[in-house]
Order: structure tokens, then C-alpha cells, then sequence
């Protein structure tokens, strides 16, 4: 018998992803996205969906009517923009969302709970590349809401008291990328907001001096390692970097994606602005623990992975 997932945000960028390799590695999928960035046409057809809210349990009865055997929790606000404009929102969903969802765990007796956490948990790491071990500061609001949820997922396996054993894993995802990645919200990855700002022949705003830099993981990389782990003991109560390892700079980025689509600096204009709060400068994975112990490493080279996105943003565009 086929172990039915649900996947929590699984019309959004990341969610929709797993959620199609899931199935098509013969999982059942049950969907909850309230379509805030999600799209329908992300989700999978062969999914169960369900409209709503992890923060409203009458939404989350109707879920769980289903039997669930495994939990992928990836719904959540992702903007550190966002959660410097509304707090409260950024906690209520984060942290109230992760909540409900231990609670639905604990009360369906769900034994597998895998949970999106952020790199924005180190907040200014204590070094780069940053291991799992070091430590957590976060700088960002949505970066403590992130690690918050993390710490409610991880506590929760640690209780004897349950009468059950609920084994989580937490994944610390850097800059994932890839298709369906926004090309035109300002809040998601700064990749697609790139390519799409080059494709739309608009001006790219750098924030800061573009010397920043980031981790980038290729999607279908982080979906490998999600799945990977359902049934892998030695993820039960475990934390790890999903990244690639390379760090790469904002300035480096836009050189890349101008010269994909034949551009430069000359043919398509560049603006510096100020620095966003909360903006990290420096972030590269150590990711050696998810090697070590899921056998897991990133196969896609980056390069690649751009040319695929700018691929697919211009089929879509
Ligand atoms: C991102 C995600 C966050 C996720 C984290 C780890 C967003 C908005 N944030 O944070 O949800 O948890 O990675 O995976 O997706 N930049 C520009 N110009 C732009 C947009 C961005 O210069 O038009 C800069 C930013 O200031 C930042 C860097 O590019 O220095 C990366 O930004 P972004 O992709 O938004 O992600 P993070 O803030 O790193």
C-alpha cells in the first residue's frame, strides 16, 4: 500500500514541486493551500485538494478526514520583506500554522513529520560555509518564525508523553530555485525575479552593493532529499542543510542571467538601492551532514538550473 503525504502548501513553488515528485514516484498526495502565493494550476490533478488555511482547523478537519501517514509541512508566509510589514501575520502563520499541525499530528496519530525550516535560522552565521551545529541567530523576523516552527516540530518528537512517537525532521532549505518560482512577486527568489525582470526587458534592482551571496539549490535537489528521508530512520529528529555548497553573489547572479539571454550591463540597466532589513550577507551550506547520513547530494550544477528556469519563463511568459 501506497503511504498517502500531505503536503502543506502544495500549490506554492517548493510544495507543488514535491508534491508532483511524490506522485510520480507512486505516493498518494493530499493538498492544503490557501492560494495566497500558491496557483491552482500548480497543482498536481492526481492530488486531493483542499482549500484553506492551516491556521483555521475547520479547514484542517475536512484534511484530516483523510488518513495521512506522512506530513511534508512547507506552508508558510515566505517573505522576510513581509514579515518585517506584518509581524504578527508572519508569527500567526509560521508559528500558529506549525502549531495546528503538531496538534492534528499528535491527534491522527501522524508518526512523520517533515517541516520547512529556513537558512535565515543562523541569521549572521559564525561562519561560512555554515554546518548545522553553529549557531542561531536570526536576523529577520520570518528567520525566528522559521526556527520557531522548527524547534515547536523537533520538541514535539522529543515527548515521551504522547502515548506515540511523532519523528521529525527539519530541513534548513537555502536559495531554492527552480520552474514555477514567481517572475513576477517581488517577494519571492531573487533568481526568477531576475530573469524575469531581463525577460520584460525592465531594470534589475540590486539591494546593497550585489557583493551578498547565496546558496543556491536547484529544486528537484531539495525534492530528492524530502523524499529520500520519509522512511529513513537516521533523518527521525534531525536537522540539515539543504543547499548546494557554492556561493554565489548577487553581481555574479545578474552576470549569469544576462549573458543566458545575450545580455550585459550595457544592453540591460542595473540600479543599486539600500540594503533590505534583516538581509543576510553571506550564506553557504555545509552539507556534509545530509551526505553523511542521507546520502544525499545536490546533482544539479547551477548554470544548468538557471538555464532551465529561463527555459520555462520564456514557454510561460
Ligand atoms: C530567501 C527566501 C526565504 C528563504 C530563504 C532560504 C524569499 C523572499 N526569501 O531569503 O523565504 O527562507 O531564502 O531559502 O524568497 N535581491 C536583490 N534584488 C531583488 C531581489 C533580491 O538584490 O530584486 C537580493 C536580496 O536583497 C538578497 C538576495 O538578493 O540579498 C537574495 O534575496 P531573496 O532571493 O529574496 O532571498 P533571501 O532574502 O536570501
Amino acid at each position: 500500500m501506497s503511504k498517502t503525504v500531505l503536503v502543506t502548501g502544495g500549490a506554492g513553488f517548493i510544495g507543488s514541486n514535491i508534491a508532483d515528485e511524490l506522485i510520480d514516484r507512486g505516493y498518494k498526495v493530499v493538498i492544503i493551500d490557501n492560494l495566497s502565493t500558491g496557483l491552482t494550476e500548480n497543482i498536481n490533478r492526481k492530488a486531493k485538494y483542499i482549500k484553506g488555511d492551516v491556521r483555521n482547523t475547520k479547514d484542517l478537519d475536512k484534511v484530516f478526514k483523510n488518513k495521512i501517514d506522512v506530513i511534508f509541512h512547507i506552508a508558510g508566509c515566505a517573505s522576510t520583506i513581509k514579515s518585517f510589514d506584518d509581524p504578527a501575520a508572519d508569527l500567526n502563520t509560521n508559528v500558529g500554522g506549525t502549531i495546528n499541525i503538531i496538534n492534528y499530528a499528535v491527534k491522527h496519530k501522524v508518526s512523520r513529520l517533515l517541516y520547512a525550516s529556513s537558512m535565515t535560522s543562523y541569521g549572521v552565521p559564525d561562519a561560512v560555509p555554515v554546518k548545522e551545529t553553529f549557531s542561531t541567530r536570526p536576523i529577520a523576523y520570518y528567520g525566528i518564525t522559521k526556527y520557531a516552527g522548527e524547534r515547536y516540530v523537533l520538541a514535539t518528537g522529543l515527548r515521551e508523553d504522547m502515548g506515540f512517537k511523532l519523528n521529525a525532521t527539519a530541513f534548513r532549505m537555502f536559495n531554492v530555485y527552480g520552474r514555477r518560482q514567481s517572475l513576477t512577486n517581488p517577494y519571492q527568489g531573487v533568481v526568477s525575479i531576475f530573469i524575469g525582470n531581463v525577460l520584460r526587458g525592465e531594470k534589475v534592482t540590486v539591494f546593497g552593493d550585489g557583493m551578498q551571496s547565496r546558496d543556491y539549490v536547484h529544486i528537484s535537489d531539495v525534492a530528492n532529499a524530502w523524499i529520500g528521508a520519509i522512511d529513513n530512520k537516521k533523518a527521525f529528529g534531525e536537522v540539515f542543510n539543504l543547499g548546494s555548497g557554492i556561493r554565489v553573489s548577487v553581481n555574479e547572479l545578474i552576470d549569469i542571467t544576462l549573458k543566458s539571454f545575450g545580455k550585459n550591463r550595457k544592453t540591460n540597466k542595473i540600479v543599486y538601492k539600500a540594503a533590505r532589513p534583516g538581509d543576510q550577507r553571506h550564506m553557504q551550506a555545509d552539507i556534509s551532514k545530509a551526505a553523511r547520513m542521507l546520502k544525499w547530494n545536490p546533482r544539479i550544477k547551477f548554470e544548468d538550473g538557471l538555464q532551465d528556469v529561463i527555459n520555462w519563463a520564456k514557454e510561460t511568459k
